[in-house]
């Protein structure tokens, strides 16, 4: 009977150095990704939370001579309608209706925000004139600077009705 060839063994520690390499390699591996992981995170928190003239943002309405006295104009963007009074102030109300959040409309025939989901209305300053709506809209905060308009959406004020204070005028 024929004797089957002799395997030569591997040298001394070739084993042992290849899971040292694996184990490396893998180290490395890992090493790298926690470096990518924490730059990418990194980048998201220095990222601004809203792009600039949107929603959660400052947005910059346009000038204000643009704008005549009791007109309503929307900015879907921004998720607002600012108003413009007869007096000449200005109002940002945001759209969310303030009964249980659906978007409202402007009506211009009837003066008035409509709310399509419970039928609440509003008058120009944001009044409930027809509930189940609780409470007035929202606005935001309005400042007129170099008779640009700006309106901060980054966090809506909650009122219960309009009153003259709220109008933002330009200095
Ligand atoms: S959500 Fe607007 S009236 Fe109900």
């Amino acid at each position: 009977m024929k004797k089957p060839p002799a395997t030569t063994p591997p040298p001394a520690g070739a084993n042992q150095l290849s899971r040292r390499n694996f184990l490396k390699l893998g180290l490395g591996a890992l090493g790298a990704l926690a470096i990518l992981e924490t730059g990418g995170a990194s980048l998201l928190f220095l990222q601004p939370r809203a792009a600039a003239g949107e929603f959660g943002g400052v947005v910059t309405a346009g000038a204000s001579d643009s704008f005549p006295a009791g007109s309503v104009t929307e900015f879907p963007d921004g998720r607002f309608f600012l108003v413009r009074a007869p007096d000449g102030g200005f109002l940002a109300v945001y759209r969310r209706c303030t009964h249980l959040g659906c978007s409202v409309s402007w009506q211009p025939a009837e003066n008035r925000f409509f709310c399509p989901c419970h039928a609440s209305t509003f008058d120009l300053h944001g009044n409930v004139t027809n509930p189940p709506a609780p409470r007035a809209l929202d606005t935001f905060p309005v400042t007129i600077e170099a008779g640009q308009v700006r309106v901060n959406t980054t966090r809506p004020d909650t009122r219960d009705n309009f009153t003259p204070d709220q109008l933002a005028y330009e200095t």
